[in-house]
């Protein structure tokens, strides 16, 4: 066999995969899905704060994965978070810097953060940010003399979304359950 250069199909046309698991999969899958994300029919604006909002988007408990969109609103910053995880974040609109790095992050880019590292992530775009994250395992969040303050994992950031929902008479969307 030689190696694929190119989709081995482009036919528009549902193929039938043979694969020995599927009732497996169709019994024990979360299954996959759409969030939708440029209206607030999934999922609505949570405020984080006076300038920043978070439109979250998944929770998977069984491995400490949330994902969310931050906008931060307008130039401004978030003060500065130790990461115990993983985190994968696409700009989406405007710009953002970290005071510890050397880049400027514009729509499209990708961030990486890593597990041990603390920054502090700063805005001077006028229309703040867009990042879109899909991030795993706790953050910890720290005051300006550096005293630890609270850690944000994916029940904070459940409980985040569910708290708004229930003092706006939003119902819970399941889907951003996985
Ligand atoms: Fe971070």
């Amino acid at each position: 066999m030689s190696t694929m250069t190119a989709p081995p199909s482009n036919k528009a046309e549902i193929v039938n995969v043979p694969f020995e698991f599927k009732d497996l999969v169709a019994r024990h899958s979360p299954g996959g899905r759409y969030i939708e994300a440029e209206t607030d029919a999934d999922s609505p604006w949570v405020p984080f704060g006076d300038n920043a909002a978070i439109k979250h988007l998944a929770f998977d408990v069984r491995t400490g994965i949330f994902s969310n969109i931050l906008w931060v609103k307008g130039p401004g910053a978030i003060g500065t978070h130790l990461h115990r995880g993983t985190i994968m974040m696409v700009c989406l609109e405007g710009s953002v810097r970290y005071l510890e790095y050397d880049w400027v992050a514009s729509p499209g880019g990708l961030i990486l953060e890593v597990p041990g590292e603390s920054h502090t992530l700063v805005t001077d775009h006028p229309n703040g940010v867009r990042l879109f994250g899909w991030m795993q395992g706790p953050i910890e969040f720290y005051d300006e003399n550096a005293q630890f303050v609270m850690t944000a994992d994916v029940w904070w950031f459940m409980n985040h979304y569910e708290t708004y929902c229930r003092e706006n008479n939003i119902p819970i969307n399941q889907k951003l359950y996985l």
